[in-house]
């Protein structure tokens, strides 16, 4: 198993992409603390991993507030003695131009898709440095690196992800941790299912329309951005360190 009693926290456990990221390290043997908001969606998933034989665990709380960021990382300290990996998968997504961009909706973007990630590596770096190394994965986006229409606060978030990312890499590659960033097109999950929902379109019908877009065939399912998460996080990436990779199916993203 590749991650055998790999100590792993994960944050945004109960969404899309990250109940995909919580079965999977669970699944190849590493102690999971996951993270989300509502404890009710962290208790529903735990035991419906449990009942499939998977122990994970969890602490729930708002990434927007520094204590609850650092409390996560001391509990992985607490259960596990240390953390190995972490992921920063957590997001929100504001949605409008500059013009239809209220503060709130700009310091929530920058709140939990940057600062959190910021205060979570600072404080599981220097657990990783005791261990004499770890891995990071973040999640950035093809709209970090190309700016999508209309989300200004969601694609400078996503970017400043991305260069935070090389930041860290280069400053502690030394250390032993490799921090890296995926940074995924359109994923069928809850976050673009509800662009489609609030525009009034039908999510199964957009998702299969916009499938046929994707050189690939279909957009990305849960799992398969995943498995790239799971990739980086492990020794087969012992030489991908600040890199942002582009998980599209081929679909050019701008232009
Ligand atoms: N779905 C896509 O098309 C897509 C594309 C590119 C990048 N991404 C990124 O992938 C990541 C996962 O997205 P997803 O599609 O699974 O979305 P999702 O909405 O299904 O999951 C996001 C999770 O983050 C949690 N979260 C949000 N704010 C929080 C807060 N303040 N405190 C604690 N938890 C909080 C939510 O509760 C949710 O469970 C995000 O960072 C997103 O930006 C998604």
């Amino acid at each position: 198993m590749r991650f055998d009693k790999k100590r792993v926290v994960i944050t945004g456990g109960t969404g899309g992409i990250g109940q995909a990221v919580v079965e999977l390290f669970a699944r190849e043997g590493a102690q999971v603390l996951f993270s989300d908001y509502r404890a009710q969606d962290c208790s529903d998933y735990c035991d419906a991993l449990r009942a499939r034989g998977l122990e994970t665990s969890y602490l729930a709380g708002d990434l927007r507030q520094k204590s609850y960021c650092e409390a996560l990382i001391a509990d992985a300290e607490a259960k596990f003695g240390g953390i190995d990996i972490l992921v920063n998968n957590a997001g929100i997504i504001p949605r409008g131009t500059i013009l239809e961009t209220t503060d709130d909706m700009w310091f929530s973007a920058l709140d939990v898709n940057l600062t959190a990630v910021f205060f979570l590596c600072r404080a599981a770096i220097p657990q990783m440095q005791r261990a004499g190394g770890g891995a990071i994965v973040n999640t950035s986006s093809t709209w970090g690196l190309y700016p999508g229409p209309g989300h200004v606060a969601y694609c400078t978030s996503k970017a400043a992800v991305a260069a935070l990312t090389k930041n860290l890499a280069r400053d502690h590659a030394a250390d032993g941790i490799r921090i890296n960033a995926v940074c995924p097109n359109e994923v069928n999950t809850p976050m673009l299912r509800s662009g489609f929902l609030r525009r009034g379109i039908d999510p199964d019908n957009a998702v299969a329309e916009l499938g046929k877009t994707v050189p690939l065939g279909h957009i990305a399912e849960p799992a398969e951005i995943a498995d790239v998460i799971a990739f980086l996080a492990s020794q087969d990436a012992r030489y991908v360190c600040g890199a942002t990779v582009e998980v599209t199916g081929a679909k050019a993203v701008y232009g």
